[in-house]
């Protein structure tokens, strides 16, 4: 009796978490018919607020979109005051709105501009006083139209010094200006890598070599700042296969599904990633939270770079190791 009352709360529990879940929600109907999660591009902020940066100021670069909306998303929600940077003074200024009252400015900025740097700081400390937290997150792929072949035999000078101009110089600048201007209040600059910076991409060598190049500056920052005595932290995040628009390029063509489904099976997860897995890790350095953690690089990758990206055969099927398969 008493075990039929039992796993009758727990079925009644089960069916309404499968109805509150959304199984049967338009949006996840429409993401079907679409054939991708829709979802995991809409980031959902759904933990309880629990002010982890408190009236703090922050600048999240490239935030009309994707990973940089999630994280001012996120910063909001635990209290910060937010300044939203993108190169795309419509979209920036529409998703802008979204957010709440405010809690965000809009402001235009190509991050490979250094008078654009300047404005952003300037407007930044003339709307809040002062700048806590900085988010180098504005970073483009190479595969998008416009740009030629990205692998190291064919990407053209052009193509190759445009991506370092926005990824690389973008980021050194981000890190010089949040350094002349939070060195004497202190605080966190969070730099957006990539898997793509720890390891390499025959088909996207300007991009990796971008992100290495940040993975390595960011550790220079620390370094630097720690030595001046500086009370400003530098870390970097490293995603990989977090679900934006920043994929379309790569899984675009006829078979969209199962191109994702591709890359979802190469993920040890099984899955892509949502922005907000990358807007939480973000909080975190961003808050005092971490504050011994400087020159760190924290994976968002849903474990891909745990593992050899390539298993060598005899691993995957655990049989002896034989001399040319190692
Ligand atoms: N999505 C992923 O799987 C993934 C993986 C690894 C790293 N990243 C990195 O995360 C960051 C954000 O990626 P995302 O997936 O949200 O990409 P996204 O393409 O959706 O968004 C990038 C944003 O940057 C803006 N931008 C581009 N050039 C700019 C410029 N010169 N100045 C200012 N803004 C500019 C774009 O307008 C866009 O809003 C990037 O640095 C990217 O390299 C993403």
């Amino acid at each position: 009796m008493k075990w039929f009352k039992i796993s009758g709360v727990f079925l009644i529990a089960l069916v309404l978490s499968f109805f509150a879940g959304g199984y049967f929600s338009p949006v996840r109907k429409e993401a079907q018919k679409k054939g991708r999660s829709e979802t995991c591009r809409e980031t959902q902020t759904s933990s309880t607020p629990q002010g982890r940066v408190q009236n703090k100021v922050a600048i999240v670069t490239g935030g009309k979109q994707g990973i940089g909306y999630a994280i001012a998303q996120v910063l909001i929600q635990e209290g910060a005051y937010v300044v939203v940077t993108d190169i795309n003074n419509e979209l920036g200024f529409k998703a802008v709105e979204k957010l709440p009252s405010g809690k965000a400015l809009f402001i235009q900025q190509d991050v490979s501009k250094e008078a654009d740097w300047e404005n952003v700081f300037k407007k930044t400390i003339s709307w809040k006083g002062r700048v806590d937290i900085v988010v180098n997150n504005a970073g483009i792929s190479g595969l998008t139209k416009g740009f030629g072949p990205q692998d190291p035999e064919h990407t053209s000078l052009e193509d190759f010094k445009k991506i370092q101009a926005i990824n690389t110089e973008g980021t050194f600048l981000g890190c010089r200006f949040a350094i002349e201007n939070m060195k004497k209040n202190g605080g966190s600059i969070v730099n957006i890598s990539s898997r793509s910076g720890n390891v390499g991409v025959p088909t996207m060598c300007a991009y990796a070599a971008s992100k290495a190049a940040i993975r390595s500056m960011t550790k220079s920052v620390a370094l630097w700042c720690c030595s001046q005595n500086y009370p400003i932290r530098c870390n970097s995040v490293h995603p990989a296969a977090i679900d934006t628009p920043f994929w379309d390029p790569m899984v675009e063509g006829q078979s969209v599904e199962k191109n994702r489904q591709k890359i979802a099976d190469e993920i040890p997860m099984g899955h892509m990633g949502e922005p907000n897995d990358v807007a939480y890790a973000v909080l975190y350095l961003a808050s005092n939270e971490s504050k011994f953690v400087t020159g760190a690089e924290l994976m968002v990758d849903g474990g891909i770079l745990a593992s050899s990206g390539a298993l060598p055969r005899v691993l995957e099927t655990n049989q002896p190791p034989q001399k040319d398969t190692l």
